[in-house]
């Protein structure tokens, strides 16, 4: 399994949407989260759930469920990551595509700040060796979407 992460805003699950129409399995990890109940609590001053990677895993792996991509801002953290793909944005553009949200505003600087100091791809690359970090910020979804099916192309060969 590849990991599909980045910050909120960056095009994770569009990119995912895409991948999975040309035939790859994704487990998109909010969902099953919220299919499987398993989240520990409620942030409620970001308006988010809290969850634990490592109960995450032991569902995926109780349940024998295998998938080509997990997509997630936690997916990194899972077991049995092969390749992380890390999108990322240019904090202006970032900033718009979530006010499109409707956030509140402190969630949105927060996000924001995260992506300017590149939090995300640091906690990647001091996990995992193969990475490749993509920047949206001038790519249409589909061309995101090749970029990462030729990372996973190279990672399912390298490792298999
Ligand atoms: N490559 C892209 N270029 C421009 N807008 C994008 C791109 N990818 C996603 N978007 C838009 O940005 C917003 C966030 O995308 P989404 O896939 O929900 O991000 P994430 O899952 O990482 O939070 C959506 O409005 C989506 O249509
Ligand atoms: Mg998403």
């Amino acid at each position: 399994m590849i990991a599909l992460t980045g910050t909120p805003g960056t095009g994770k699950t569009e990119t995912a949407s895409i991948l999975e129409k040309k035939g790859y399995s994704v487990l998109k990890i909010q969902e099953f989260v919220r299919e499987q109940g398993l989240w520990e609590g409620v942030d409620e001053k970001r308006n988010c759930l809290i969850v634990d990677p490592e109960k995450i895993s032991d569902r995926i792996e109780e349940l024998g469920l295998r998938f080509d991509i997990a997509e997630c801002h936690l997916s990194h953290y899972l077991r049995g990551i092969r390749g992380v793909a890390v999108l990322r944005c240019d904090p202006e553009v970032l900033k718009k595509r979530l006010e499109k949200r409707g956030w509140n505003p402190e969630k949105i600087r927060e996000n924001v700040e995260c992506e300017i100091i590149g939090l995300i791809a640091w906690e990647v690359r001091e996990m995992h060796d193969r990475v490749i970090e993509i920047d949206t910020t001038r790519k249409t979804p589909e061309e995101v979407a090749r970029e990462v099916e030729r990372f996973i192309k190279y990672i399912f060969s390298e490792t298999e």
